[in-house]
């Protein structure tokens, strides 16, 4: 993708009007994960079936316009799809569904990556079901190695 200096109308749009803000009251999976450079946290509330399909996901984010519209995109993307599915919405994904994200907003759809994993891994935990390629989540993004690769390039 081409260099993005500004936000798209689609980052505009998920900012202005975010979709599936709010709770899932006793949900499958919840997962929490901050930027402690920027102060910004995202938390994420998915609702699986028994099929292991995500039926519902919702998001709470305090944080940058960047963090609620990757937040928002985030949910959209993974309703509906199955849990392996999910694993695929890489913060990549999400920047790409948003047609792209400035460089210094890049990090922002690394926390809906990240909030992401957190849910998946609670449901993993609280259910016992393997999930292929998880890893234990981090609180702060800081944690990870793609913040920094992100950061150098
Ligand atoms: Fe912190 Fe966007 S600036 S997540």
């Amino acid at each position: 993708m081409s260099q993005v200096t500004e936000y798209s109308e689609k980052v505009m749009d998920h900012f202005m009007h975010p979709r599936n803000v709010g709770e899932i009251e006793n949900a499958d999976g919840v997962g929490t994960v901050g930027n402690a450079v920027c102060g910004d946290i995202m938390r994420m509330y998915l609702d699986i079936d028994d099929e292991g399909v995500i039926r519902d996901a919702k998001f709470k984010t305090f944080g940058c316009g960047a963090a609620v519209a990757t937040s928002s995109m985030a949910t959209e993307l993974v309703r509906d799809r199955t849990i392996a599915e999910a694993m695929q919405v890489t913060n990549k994904a999400v920047a790409e569904a948003l047609d792209g994200l400035p460089k210094v907003k890049i990090h922002c759809s690394l926390l809906a990556e990240q909030a992401i994993h957190a849910a998946l891994w609670d449901y993993s935990q609280k259910t016992g079901v393997t999930i292929e390629g998880l890893k234990p989540p981090v609180n702060d993004i800081n944690e990870t190695k793609e913040y920094y690769e992100m950061e150098e390039n």
